[in-house]
Protein backbone atom coordinates (compact mmCIF):
# COMPACT_ATOMS: atom_id res chain seq x y z
CA UNK A 1 0.00 0.00 0.00
CA UNK A 2 0.98 3.52 -0.63
CA UNK A 3 -0.24 7.13 -0.55
CA UNK A 4 -0.08 7.89 -3.74
CA UNK A 5 -4.06 7.99 -4.58
CA UNK A 6 -6.64 10.07 -6.46
CA UNK A 7 -8.58 12.43 -4.82
CA UNK A 8 -11.19 14.98 -5.85
CA UNK A 9 -10.31 13.94 -9.51
CA UNK A 10 -6.51 14.85 -9.07
CA UNK A 11 -3.48 12.16 -7.70
CA UNK A 12 -2.10 13.19 -4.18
CA UNK A 13 0.76 12.52 -2.33
CA UNK A 14 -0.73 12.08 0.96
CA UNK A 15 -2.75 14.99 1.36
CA UNK A 16 -0.53 17.31 -1.33
CA UNK A 17 -1.69 17.77 -4.91
CA UNK A 18 0.95 16.30 -6.99
CA UNK A 19 -0.45 19.21 -9.63
CA UNK A 20 0.44 21.75 -6.91
CA UNK A 21 3.97 20.36 -6.43
CA UNK A 22 4.72 20.18 -10.24
CA UNK A 23 3.38 23.92 -10.71
CA UNK A 24 5.83 24.68 -7.92
CA UNK A 25 9.17 23.06 -9.13
CA UNK A 26 8.81 22.30 -12.10
CA UNK A 27 8.91 18.81 -14.15
CA UNK A 28 9.61 15.97 -14.20
CA UNK A 29 10.55 15.54 -10.56
CA UNK A 30 10.87 12.18 -8.31
CA UNK A 31 8.46 12.78 -5.43
CA UNK A 32 8.63 10.90 -2.19
CA UNK A 33 6.07 9.90 0.53
CA UNK A 34 6.76 10.03 4.51
CA UNK A 35 4.44 7.97 5.27
CA UNK A 36 4.79 5.17 2.69
CA UNK A 37 8.74 4.78 3.48
CA UNK A 38 7.67 5.33 7.59
CA UNK A 39 5.15 2.13 6.39
CA UNK A 40 6.97 0.02 4.56
CA UNK A 41 10.04 0.56 7.37
CA UNK A 42 7.63 -0.67 10.17
CA UNK A 43 6.19 -3.97 8.43
CA UNK A 44 9.97 -5.26 8.15
CA UNK A 45 10.13 -4.17 11.57
CA UNK A 46 7.11 -5.69 13.05
CA UNK A 47 7.83 -8.90 11.00
CA UNK A 48 10.48 -10.13 13.60
CA UNK A 49 8.86 -8.31 16.53
CA UNK A 50 10.40 -11.03 19.12
CA UNK A 51 13.64 -11.67 17.42
CA UNK A 52 16.30 -9.60 18.10
CA UNK A 53 17.11 -7.76 14.82
CA UNK A 54 17.67 -4.98 12.79
CA UNK A 55 16.53 -3.47 9.85
CA UNK A 56 19.12 -2.22 7.51
CA UNK A 57 17.89 -0.10 4.94
CA UNK A 58 19.83 -0.94 1.39
CA UNK A 59 20.82 3.05 0.86
CA UNK A 60 21.76 2.36 -2.81
CA UNK A 61 17.68 2.30 -3.21
CA UNK A 62 17.60 5.90 -2.65
CA UNK A 63 20.22 7.51 -0.47
CA UNK A 64 18.99 11.47 -0.10
CA UNK A 65 19.57 12.28 3.53
CA UNK A 66 15.97 13.43 3.70
CA UNK A 67 15.17 9.37 3.34
CA UNK A 68 18.22 8.64 5.24
CA UNK A 69 16.92 11.12 8.18
CA UNK A 70 13.56 9.52 7.90
CA UNK A 71 14.05 5.99 8.60
CA UNK A 72 16.98 6.65 10.50
CA UNK A 73 14.32 8.13 13.21
CA UNK A 74 12.27 5.42 13.38
CA UNK A 75 15.22 3.37 14.23
CA UNK A 76 16.63 1.85 10.69
CA UNK A 77 20.18 0.77 10.57
CA UNK A 78 21.70 1.23 7.21
CA UNK A 79 23.55 -1.26 4.49
CA UNK A 80 25.90 0.80 2.98
CA UNK A 81 28.46 -0.59 -0.49
CA UNK A 82 30.79 2.51 -0.52
CA UNK A 83 32.56 5.53 1.06
CA UNK A 84 30.21 7.70 -0.33
CA UNK A 85 27.10 5.72 1.18
CA UNK A 86 28.98 5.29 4.55
CA UNK A 87 29.55 8.96 4.80
CA UNK A 88 25.61 9.64 3.60
CA UNK A 89 24.60 7.57 6.60
CA UNK A 90 26.93 9.34 9.02
CA UNK A 91 25.97 12.66 7.90
CA UNK A 92 22.22 11.66 8.49
CA UNK A 93 23.01 10.94 11.69
CA UNK A 94 23.29 6.89 11.53
CA UNK A 95 25.68 5.67 14.36
CA UNK A 96 28.65 3.33 13.42
CA UNK A 97 27.40 0.44 15.47
CA UNK A 98 24.17 0.83 13.10
CA UNK A 99 25.91 0.57 9.53
CA UNK A 100 27.05 -2.47 7.58
CA UNK A 101 29.34 -2.28 4.78
CA UNK A 102 28.56 -4.51 2.00
CA UNK A 103 29.99 -4.75 -1.53
CA UNK A 104 32.47 -7.02 -3.91
CA UNK A 105 35.07 -4.33 -3.72
CA UNK A 106 36.22 -2.41 -0.33
CA UNK A 107 39.01 -0.62 -0.78
CA UNK A 108 41.44 0.15 1.76
CA UNK A 109 40.47 3.70 1.52
CA UNK A 110 37.32 3.00 2.46
CA UNK A 111 37.81 0.17 5.33
CA UNK A 112 39.67 2.67 7.37
CA UNK A 113 36.99 5.00 7.08
CA UNK A 114 34.59 2.91 8.17
CA UNK A 115 36.72 1.32 10.51
CA UNK A 116 37.54 5.28 11.78
CA UNK A 117 33.67 6.16 12.14
CA UNK A 118 32.79 3.09 13.72
CA UNK A 119 30.51 -0.08 11.72
CA UNK A 120 28.92 -2.68 12.39
CA UNK A 121 30.35 -5.31 10.60
CA UNK A 122 32.08 -5.52 7.08
CA UNK A 123 30.10 -8.17 5.13
CA UNK A 124 33.28 -10.18 3.26
CA UNK A 125 32.99 -11.21 -0.24
CA UNK A 126 36.32 -12.80 -1.14
CA UNK A 127 39.77 -13.65 0.56
CA UNK A 128 41.85 -11.18 -0.50
CA UNK A 129 39.00 -8.56 1.17
CA UNK A 130 39.62 -10.57 3.54
CA UNK A 131 43.16 -9.93 4.23
CA UNK A 132 43.09 -6.15 3.11
CA UNK A 133 40.30 -5.80 6.52
CA UNK A 134 42.44 -7.15 8.57
CA UNK A 135 45.19 -5.71 7.36
CA UNK A 136 44.02 -1.82 8.24
CA UNK A 137 42.67 -2.89 11.17
CA UNK A 138 45.69 -3.84 12.50
CA UNK A 139 47.87 -0.68 11.19
CA UNK A 140 44.70 0.92 12.44
CA UNK A 141 45.44 -0.43 16.54
CA UNK A 142 41.75 -1.87 16.07
CA UNK A 143 39.42 -5.29 15.31
CA UNK A 144 37.36 -5.28 12.43
CA UNK A 145 33.58 -7.35 13.13
CA UNK A 146 32.84 -9.24 10.16
CA UNK A 147 30.73 -12.01 8.65
CA UNK A 148 31.55 -13.53 5.59
CA UNK A 149 29.03 -13.68 2.46
CA UNK A 150 28.30 -17.21 1.58
CA UNK A 151 27.09 -17.79 -2.31
CA UNK A 152 24.35 -20.62 -1.52
CA UNK A 153 23.83 -20.85 -5.44
CA UNK A 154 20.71 -20.76 -5.12
CA UNK A 155 18.79 -19.57 -8.09
CA UNK A 156 16.37 -16.21 -7.58
CA UNK A 157 14.39 -16.58 -10.20
CA UNK A 158 14.71 -12.99 -11.21
CA UNK A 159 15.89 -11.12 -13.72
CA UNK A 160 19.47 -12.01 -14.64
CA UNK A 161 21.21 -8.59 -13.79
CA UNK A 162 19.86 -8.64 -10.37
CA UNK A 163 20.24 -12.09 -9.41
CA UNK A 164 22.79 -12.51 -7.01
CA UNK A 165 23.18 -15.90 -5.09
CA UNK A 166 24.43 -18.55 -8.39
CA UNK A 167 28.04 -19.78 -8.23
CA UNK A 168 28.47 -17.92 -11.85
CA UNK A 169 27.59 -14.58 -10.28
CA UNK A 170 30.58 -12.84 -8.60
CA UNK A 171 28.95 -12.54 -4.64
CA UNK A 172 30.50 -14.40 -1.99
CA UNK A 173 32.30 -17.43 -1.05
CA UNK A 174 31.40 -20.58 -2.31
CA UNK A 175 28.99 -22.23 0.60
CA UNK A 176 31.18 -24.93 -0.29
CA UNK A 177 34.05 -23.37 0.75
CA UNK A 178 32.68 -21.13 4.18
CA UNK A 179 34.13 -23.45 6.56
CA UNK A 180 37.99 -23.36 5.47
CA UNK A 181 37.64 -19.28 4.30
CA UNK A 182 35.78 -19.30 8.76
CA UNK A 183 39.00 -20.81 9.44
CA UNK A 184 41.37 -18.49 7.48
CA UNK A 185 39.53 -15.60 9.25
CA UNK A 186 39.97 -16.78 12.75
CA UNK A 187 43.48 -16.95 12.02
CA UNK A 188 43.62 -13.63 11.02
CA UNK A 189 44.83 -10.94 13.38
CA UNK A 190 42.86 -7.82 12.60
CA UNK A 191 39.20 -9.64 12.86
CA UNK A 192 36.77 -10.69 15.17
CA UNK A 193 33.94 -12.98 13.25
CA UNK A 194 30.34 -12.33 14.17
CA UNK A 195 28.52 -14.40 11.81
CA UNK A 196 27.13 -14.85 8.39
CA UNK A 197 25.61 -12.84 5.37
CA UNK A 198 23.66 -13.87 2.25
CA UNK A 199 21.92 -12.67 -0.46
CA UNK A 200 20.72 -13.80 -3.43
CA UNK A 201 19.03 -11.31 -5.58
CA UNK A 202 16.47 -8.40 -5.71
CA UNK A 203 12.62 -7.99 -6.79
CA UNK A 204 11.95 -11.94 -5.25
CA UNK A 205 8.29 -12.61 -6.32
CA UNK A 206 8.59 -16.04 -4.19
CA UNK A 207 9.52 -16.84 -0.66
CA UNK A 208 11.08 -20.81 -1.73
CA UNK A 209 14.67 -19.07 -3.07
CA UNK A 210 15.15 -17.35 0.10
CA UNK A 211 14.12 -20.35 2.26
CA UNK A 212 16.58 -22.35 0.11
CA UNK A 213 19.57 -20.30 1.15
CA UNK A 214 18.15 -19.63 4.56
CA UNK A 215 18.27 -23.28 5.19
CA UNK A 216 21.79 -23.77 4.07
CA UNK A 217 22.90 -21.28 6.19
CA UNK A 218 21.33 -22.57 9.27
CA UNK A 219 23.48 -25.56 8.15
CA UNK A 220 26.28 -23.60 8.26
CA UNK A 221 25.66 -22.09 11.28
CA UNK A 222 25.87 -25.29 12.96
CA UNK A 223 28.76 -26.58 11.39
CA UNK A 224 30.86 -23.34 11.72
CA UNK A 225 29.73 -23.01 15.43
CA UNK A 226 31.12 -27.09 15.82
CA UNK A 227 34.04 -25.63 14.63
CA UNK A 228 34.54 -23.47 17.10
CA UNK A 229 33.42 -19.79 15.33
CA UNK A 230 31.09 -17.58 17.13
CA UNK A 231 28.32 -17.37 14.52
CA UNK A 232 25.57 -14.80 16.71
CA UNK A 233 24.50 -12.82 13.85
CA UNK A 234 22.69 -13.57 10.79
CA UNK A 235 22.55 -10.94 7.89
CA UNK A 236 19.83 -12.30 5.48
CA UNK A 237 20.80 -9.41 2.91
CA UNK A 238 17.37 -7.82 0.82
CA UNK A 239 15.72 -8.57 -1.70
CA UNK A 240 11.86 -8.88 -1.20
CA UNK A 241 9.98 -7.74 -4.10
CA UNK A 242 7.34 -5.41 -4.83
CA UNK A 243 4.27 -5.31 -6.69
CA UNK A 244 4.89 -3.16 -9.99
CA UNK A 245 1.52 -3.41 -11.81
CA UNK A 246 -1.75 -2.82 -9.58
CA UNK A 247 -2.87 -5.94 -11.87
CA UNK A 248 -0.47 -8.57 -10.84
CA UNK A 249 -0.38 -11.25 -7.82
CA UNK A 250 1.68 -9.21 -5.43
CA UNK A 251 4.83 -10.78 -4.20
CA UNK A 252 4.68 -12.30 -0.39
CA UNK A 253 4.40 -9.70 2.42
CA UNK A 254 7.17 -9.03 5.10
CA UNK A 255 5.05 -10.47 7.55
CA UNK A 256 5.04 -13.80 5.78
CA UNK A 257 8.93 -13.46 5.15
CA UNK A 258 9.14 -12.44 8.67
CA UNK A 259 7.80 -16.06 9.80
CA UNK A 260 9.71 -17.84 7.38
CA UNK A 261 12.65 -16.61 8.84
CA UNK A 262 11.46 -17.37 12.52
CA UNK A 263 10.50 -20.88 10.75
CA UNK A 264 14.52 -21.37 9.48
CA UNK A 265 16.66 -20.37 11.63
CA UNK A 266 14.48 -19.37 14.78
CA UNK A 267 16.33 -21.98 16.99
CA UNK A 268 19.57 -20.99 16.18
CA UNK A 269 19.19 -17.78 18.89
CA UNK A 270 21.14 -15.84 16.48
CA UNK A 271 20.68 -11.99 16.35
CA UNK A 272 18.88 -11.32 12.63
CA UNK A 273 19.79 -8.13 10.72
CA UNK A 274 17.82 -7.88 6.87
CA UNK A 275 18.60 -5.07 4.27
CA UNK A 276 15.45 -4.48 2.45
CA UNK A 277 15.79 -1.46 -0.21
CA UNK A 278 13.39 -2.18 -3.15
CA UNK A 279 10.24 -2.53 -0.84
CA UNK A 280 10.79 0.17 1.66
CA UNK A 281 11.65 2.98 -0.43
CA UNK A 282 10.09 1.76 -4.24
CA UNK A 283 6.04 2.73 -3.67
CA UNK A 284 7.10 5.59 -1.82
CA UNK A 285 8.03 7.23 -4.44
CA UNK A 286 6.82 8.57 -8.08
CA UNK A 287 8.32 10.27 -10.65
CA UNK A 288 5.89 13.15 -12.20
CA UNK A 289 7.01 14.00 -15.91
CA UNK A 290 4.83 16.35 -18.18
CA UNK A 291 3.81 15.28 -22.25
CA UNK A 292 6.00 17.70 -24.60
CA UNK A 293 4.39 16.53 -27.64
CA UNK A 294 2.16 14.08 -28.78
CA UNK A 295 3.45 12.70 -32.43
CA UNK A 296 1.49 10.65 -34.80
CA UNK A 297 4.01 8.22 -36.38
CA UNK A 298 3.37 5.11 -38.88
CA UNK A 299 0.36 2.82 -36.79
CA UNK A 300 1.46 3.99 -33.23
CA UNK A 301 1.20 7.53 -31.64
CA UNK A 302 4.18 8.42 -29.40
CA UNK A 303 3.64 10.37 -26.01
CA UNK A 304 6.68 12.45 -26.13
CA UNK A 305 7.73 13.06 -22.28
CA UNK A 306 10.03 15.55 -20.70
CA UNK A 307 11.64 12.50 -18.50
CA UNK A 308 13.75 10.21 -20.22
CA UNK A 309 15.97 7.69 -20.11
CA UNK A 310 18.67 9.70 -17.99
CA UNK A 311 15.59 10.25 -15.53
CA UNK A 312 14.62 6.67 -14.90
CA UNK A 313 16.79 4.12 -16.25
CA UNK A 314 14.66 0.98 -15.24
CA UNK A 315 13.31 0.15 -18.57
CA UNK A 316 15.84 0.62 -20.90
CA UNK A 317 18.09 -1.26 -18.45
CA UNK A 318 15.99 -3.78 -17.16
CA UNK A 319 12.61 -4.13 -19.15
CA UNK A 320 11.40 -2.81 -16.29
CA UNK A 321 7.87 -2.00 -16.40
CA UNK A 322 6.55 0.92 -14.30
CA UNK A 323 2.84 1.50 -14.06
CA UNK A 324 2.16 5.39 -15.76
CA UNK A 325 -0.89 6.96 -15.06
CA UNK A 326 -2.73 10.46 -15.47
CA UNK A 327 -2.19 12.92 -12.61
CA UNK A 328 -5.80 13.72 -13.68
CA UNK A 329 -7.93 10.78 -12.72
CA UNK A 330 -9.41 9.75 -15.87
CA UNK A 331 -13.40 9.51 -16.33
CA UNK A 332 -14.12 5.66 -15.07
CA UNK A 333 -14.61 3.78 -18.00
CA UNK A 334 -13.03 6.35 -20.39
CA UNK A 335 -12.21 5.01 -23.49
CA UNK A 336 -8.22 4.00 -23.42
CA UNK A 337 -5.54 4.10 -26.56
CA UNK A 338 -2.20 2.52 -27.21
CA UNK A 339 0.65 4.83 -26.87
CA UNK A 340 4.09 4.21 -27.75
CA UNK A 341 5.67 6.67 -24.03
CA UNK A 342 9.22 7.80 -24.46
CA UNK A 343 11.67 10.82 -23.83
CA UNK A 344 13.69 12.85 -25.68
CA UNK A 345 16.79 11.25 -25.21
CA UNK A 346 18.51 10.43 -28.89
CA UNK A 347 18.19 6.58 -28.43
CA UNK A 348 15.73 4.29 -29.66
CA UNK A 349 16.00 2.75 -25.98
CA UNK A 350 14.81 5.65 -24.67
CA UNK A 351 11.50 4.03 -24.58
CA UNK A 352 9.29 3.81 -20.92
CA UNK A 353 6.54 1.70 -22.65
CA UNK A 354 5.11 0.40 -26.03
CA UNK A 355 1.51 0.30 -26.97
CA UNK A 356 0.72 1.04 -23.20
CA UNK A 357 -2.97 1.69 -23.01
CA UNK A 358 -4.04 5.15 -21.38
CA UNK A 359 -6.81 7.35 -21.72
CA UNK A 360 -6.35 9.83 -24.51
CA UNK A 361 -3.72 12.21 -23.36
CA UNK A 362 -2.96 16.09 -24.34
CA UNK A 363 0.31 18.12 -24.34
CA UNK A 364 0.69 19.53 -21.39
CA UNK A 365 -0.37 16.90 -19.36
CA UNK A 366 1.45 15.70 -16.28
CA UNK A 367 1.64 11.67 -15.88
CA UNK A 368 3.34 9.72 -12.73
CA UNK A 369 5.37 6.66 -12.72
CA UNK A 370 4.77 4.76 -10.32
CA UNK A 371 7.29 2.13 -7.88
CA UNK A 372 10.28 4.44 -9.23
CA UNK A 373 11.19 5.50 -5.39
CA UNK A 374 13.73 2.72 -5.66
CA UNK A 375 16.59 2.86 -7.73
CA UNK A 376 15.20 5.71 -9.31
CA UNK A 377 17.21 8.73 -8.59
CA UNK A 378 20.04 7.01 -7.45
CA UNK A 379 20.76 5.50 -11.19
CA UNK A 380 19.98 8.62 -13.12
CA UNK A 381 22.68 10.63 -14.99
CA UNK A 382 22.98 13.47 -17.16
CA UNK A 383 23.12 11.72 -20.20
CA UNK A 384 22.41 14.12 -23.48
CA UNK A 385 23.67 17.07 -20.92
CA UNK A 386 20.08 16.75 -19.28
CA UNK A 387 20.39 18.13 -15.36
CA UNK A 388 19.50 15.94 -13.19
CA UNK A 389 15.85 16.14 -11.64
CA UNK A 390 14.81 17.52 -8.30
CA UNK A 391 13.83 15.31 -5.37
CA UNK A 392 10.56 16.16 -3.10
CA UNK A 393 9.45 14.69 -0.08
CA UNK A 394 6.23 14.95 1.29
CA UNK A 395 4.66 14.29 4.72
CA UNK A 396 0.79 15.47 5.19
CA UNK A 397 0.27 18.13 4.21
CA UNK A 398 3.55 19.74 3.91
CA UNK A 399 6.10 19.28 1.14
CA UNK A 400 9.83 20.27 0.35
CA UNK A 401 12.65 20.19 -2.20
CA UNK A 402 15.33 17.54 -0.91
CA UNK A 403 17.47 18.06 -4.02
CA UNK A 404 17.04 20.96 -5.84
CA UNK A 405 17.20 21.08 -9.20
CA UNK A 406 20.83 22.44 -10.72
CA UNK A 407 21.43 25.20 -12.80
CA UNK A 408 23.16 24.71 -16.48
CA UNK A 409 25.99 26.48 -15.26
CA UNK A 410 26.07 24.18 -12.26
CA UNK A 411 26.53 21.52 -14.66
CA UNK A 412 28.85 23.62 -17.16
CA UNK A 413 31.21 24.56 -14.54
CA UNK A 414 31.76 21.37 -12.89
CA UNK A 415 34.43 21.31 -16.09
CA UNK A 416 37.71 22.14 -15.52
CA UNK A 417 39.85 22.89 -18.74
CA UNK A 418 43.49 22.36 -19.34
CA UNK A 419 46.13 25.06 -19.24
CA UNK A 420 46.35 24.89 -23.28
CA UNK A 421 42.67 25.47 -23.44
N1 LIG B 1 21.83 -6.08 0.13
C1 LIG B 1 22.72 -6.24 -0.86
C2 LIG B 1 24.02 -6.83 -0.56
C3 LIG B 1 22.37 -5.87 -2.18
O1 LIG B 1 23.24 -6.04 -3.16
C4 LIG B 1 21.09 -5.31 -2.43
C5 LIG B 1 20.71 -4.89 -3.79
C6 LIG B 1 20.21 -5.15 -1.35
C7 LIG B 1 20.61 -5.54 -0.08
C8 LIG B 1 18.85 -4.55 -1.52
O2 LIG B 1 18.03 -5.33 -2.33
P1 LIG B 1 16.48 -4.93 -2.50
O3 LIG B 1 15.82 -5.15 -1.17
O4 LIG B 1 16.43 -3.50 -2.89
O5 LIG B 1 15.99 -5.83 -3.53
N2 LIG B 1 19.09 -1.49 -9.78
C9 LIG B 1 18.31 -2.71 -9.72
C10 LIG B 1 18.40 -3.39 -8.37
C11 LIG B 1 19.80 -3.71 -7.92
C12 LIG B 1 19.88 -4.35 -6.57
C13 LIG B 1 21.29 -4.43 -6.11
N3 LIG B 1 21.49 -4.94 -4.80
C14 LIG B 1 16.88 -2.38 -10.13
O6 LIG B 1 16.59 -1.24 -10.46
O7 LIG B 1 16.04 -3.28 -10.17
Amino acid sequence: MDHFLYRDGVLHAEDVPVADIAAAVGTPFYLYSTATLLRHYRLFDEALEGTDHLVCYAMKAASNQAILKTLAAAGAGMDVVSMGEYLRAKAAGVPGDRIVFSGVGKTEDEIACALDGGVRQFNVESEPEMAAISRVAVQMGKVAPITIRVNPDVDARTHAKIATGKSENKFGIPIARAREVYAMAAGLPGLKVVGIDVHIGSQLTELAPFETAYKKVADLTAQLRADGHDIRRLDLGGGLGIPYTRSNEAPPLPVDYGAMIRDTLGHLGCEIEIEPGRLIAGNAGIMVSRVIYLKSGEGRDFLILDGAMNDLIRPAMYEAHHDIVPVTEPVPGAEQQPYDIVGPVCESGDTFAKGRMMPPLAEGDLVAFRSAGAYGAVMSSEYNSRLLIPEVLVNGDQFAVIRPRPTFDDMINRDTLPQWL
